[in-house]
């Protein structure tokens, strides 16, 4: 199955014939799919339900396509390179026959613990192989997969549990994160203290640890693999069955279940891979993100393997055992492709350049990065310094939402131009929507960026609850999908995407809700309420700046400030940590009680002399002592 654009010529023909007659487009490209029962409509739509379908009626295994399909060309092609945290561990190569027999016995495991198709499994493992094959698993048997980042603490896992109602655990005694060693299954049993849904916690052992088993509950995985069979068949699922659920954070209130359904999905994961990282047969591709997020999903399991490629995993991180541990890995399997985030670009810049230019790095062709805006100093350093100035760097924007990249060049073949995403893929199509929801068509102008038109990878709701799909999306400008981002067009047409228009904060490339944080924060017992918002943070991205009211002013403030620390990481987990926090007598608010947040964004931005308009304020004198102790 090639999907592949040649050209920019190519493109610009595609693009035209996806956007006349999408149909037509994404009916040739869905044929190229292994279908258990072809289907029999190719698109059916409407932006106000939001109602969205896909291939209607078609029937398949989304791993049909990722394994079974390549194992007469591809059987003993590698599937998957897995690299450890430690350099000296033994690395791990399975080929796509192996990989098959590893998905269908656990999926067999699985089975056997009663997992049935429809049923949810929470999966919260640490970056090693068998979390590929927990995955796939799942959607071997119709199981809805919902990946949790093992960075997130006992109570967000318990949220998602309870939302979900997950009856299954997939979890590991611990992770390797650097030098540290992390306990996943005590953050699981605490977890489960709170929730009633799940039956079963598999655990696999990773690091010889003895966590606490409970009895009738909880089973090793080398145990419930035991005896399987390495031959599964493949459930039967339609098009528009669930295949996972991945919470993401939004403007208001709790992480939403974003889900996403087989048919769809699986052809844009696979389109979109093969177009913007235009890999070759023999090729090595790597993606370092987790496989908690979006793009590990999309961009290290299914599109790489429903293509046919040899994707990489690794479990470790940038700096460890030093800065130059990423470069090292792409020398040591020759890898290919390299798919990173701006911000670990941006650690890696402050460690020197000595630790890029210790290794070759010849066989790299395709530079790619995703998760927030990328600085233009960043790009270059990328560019030449990493890739030598001969890969060109794909800037890939898009959401878990949208399921798969939506605006990007593809490989070399598209302009390039640095912190712009560039061109939409075919099948894309994007529109700057002023405040009034009128299009903007000039060129070199800012709107907020929407789609007029579904693609196969949208999601299609919010678990158990539609009316919060429609109000977060759909509802903002009629008949589009509002992506919560404002862009920029140039004069080519090439997007630049500048940052979020709602209350996100992107750290590190991680989106967390300021709602989100501050109920967290709210809920130290000192706390009477808070105030969340990003300031721009030389690494991050955006780092998070919280004003919070105590019950009164803190004597010891560090004191106080560790104790907020340690509730928003029992609340959300590590990577929510507020950078800086401030403790303020009041928060500026308007006399309906909102607060004004865009004065705090000032503030933390260091402009207090940009707070604009404060006439509507309910008590200006706050404002001026928030100036005053500013951080
Ligand atoms: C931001 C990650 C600029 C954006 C795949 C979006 C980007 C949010 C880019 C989605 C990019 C992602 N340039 N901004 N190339 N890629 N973003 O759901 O604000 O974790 O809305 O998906 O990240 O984050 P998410």
């Amino acid at each position: 199955m090639n999907l592949k654009i040649n050209s920019f010529e190519e493109y610009k023909e595609q693009y035209k014939r996806s956007v006349e007659n999408p149909d037509r487009f994404w009916d040739e490209i869905g044929k190229t799919f292994q279908w258990q029962k072809p289907y029999d409509k190719v698109l059916d739509w409407n932006f106000t339900g939001p109602d969205v379908k896909w291939y209607l009626n078609g029937k398949l295994n989304i791993t049909e396509n990722a394994i079974d399909r390549h194992l007469e060309k591809r059987g003993n092609k590698l599937a998957l390179i897995w690299e450890p945290n430690d350099p000296q561990e033994r690395f791990v190569r399975w080929t796509y026959r192996e990989l098959h027999g590893k998905v269908c016995e656990f999926a067999n495991a699985l089975k056997n613990q009663g997992v049935e198709k429809g049923d949810r499994v929470v999966i919260y493992m640490p970056m090693i192989p068998e979390l590929t094959v927990a995955v796939l698993a799942c959607a071997r048997i119709g199981a809805v997969h919902s990946v949790v980042f093992a960075g997130f603490s006992a109570r967000a896992i318990a949220d998602r549990i309870n939302d979900s109602k997950a009856k299954l655990v997939i979890t590991a005694d611990g992770q390797n994160r650097g030098a540290k060693q992390i306990p996943l299954k005590r953050v699981v049993n605490e977890a489960l203290e709170n929730t009633e849904s799940v039956e079963t916690v598999i655990v696999y052992d990773r690091l010889g640890w003895s966590p606490q088993m409970k009895e009738g509950r909880d089973i090793w995985w080398n145990d419930a693999i035991e005896g399987m069979e390495k031959e599964c068949e493949a459930e039967q699922m339609d098009s528009e069955d669930m295949l996972f659920i991945l919470y993401t954070s939004g403007s208001t209130g709790k992480p939403k279940g974003v889900v996403h359904t087989c048919g769809g999905y699986m052809v844009y994961a696979a389109y979109s891979f093969q177009n913007v990282f235009q890999p070759e047969e023999s090729d090595v591709y790597w993606c370092t993100a987790d496989v908690g997020w979006i793009t590990g999903h999309s961009y290290i399991i299914y599109g790489p393997l429903i293509s046919g490629a040899t994707t990489m995993m690794f479990e470790g991180v940038p700096t460890y055992p030093d800065a130059g541990r990423f470069w090292q890995i792409c020398d040591k399997h020759g890898v290919n492709q390299f798919y990173t985030a701006p911000t670990a670009i941006r650690a890696l810049m402050g460690k020197g350049e000595d630790h890029v230019l210790s290794y070759s790095l010849d066989s790299l062709k395709v530079l790619g990065t995703v998760g927030e805006p990328i600085n233009e100093e960043a790009w270059r350093w990328y560019y030449n310094l990493v890739g030598k100035e001969r890969c060109p760097i794909v800037d890939t924007w898009w959401q878990t939402e949208t399921g798969g990249i939506m605006l990007s060049g593809l490989g070399k073949h598209s302009p390039m131009k640095p912190a712009h995403a560039g061109l939409p893929l075919p099948g894309v199509q994007p529109v700057l929507l002023d405040n009034d929801g009128n299009e903007i068509t000039e060129n070199e102008k800012e709107g907020l960026l929407c789609m007029k038109f579904p693609w196969p990878g949208i999601l299609r709701t919010t678990y158990g609850d539609h009316e919060r799909c429609r109000n977060t999306y759909f509802a903002a400008f009629k008949n589009h999908y509002f992506t919560g981002d404002g862009a920029k067009r140039d004069k080519d047409g090439l997007y630049r995407v500048i940052g979020r228009v709602d209350d996100v904060i992107n750290v590190s490339g991680h989106r967390f809700g300021t709602a989100e944080i501050e109920e967290a924060i709210n809920a130290n017992k000192n706390v009477v309420e808070s105030a969340v918002v990003g300031y721009p943070h030389e690494v991050k991205g955006q780092g998070i700046y919280a004003y919070v009211v105590c019950d009164k002013m803190p004597e010891d403030e560090d004191d106080a400030r560790s104790s907020i620390v340690g509730t928003v990481v029992d609340e959300i987990g590590k990577i929510a940590k507020p950078e800086k926090i401030q403790f303020v007598t009041g928060l500026p608010k308007t006399r309906s009680g909102k607060i004004m947040r865009r004065i705090l964004r000032k503030i933390a931005e260091g402009e207090p002399d940009k707070l604009g308009d404060t006439s509507t304020l309910l008590d200006p004198d706050v404002v001026e002592d928030i100036v005053k102790n500013a951080k």
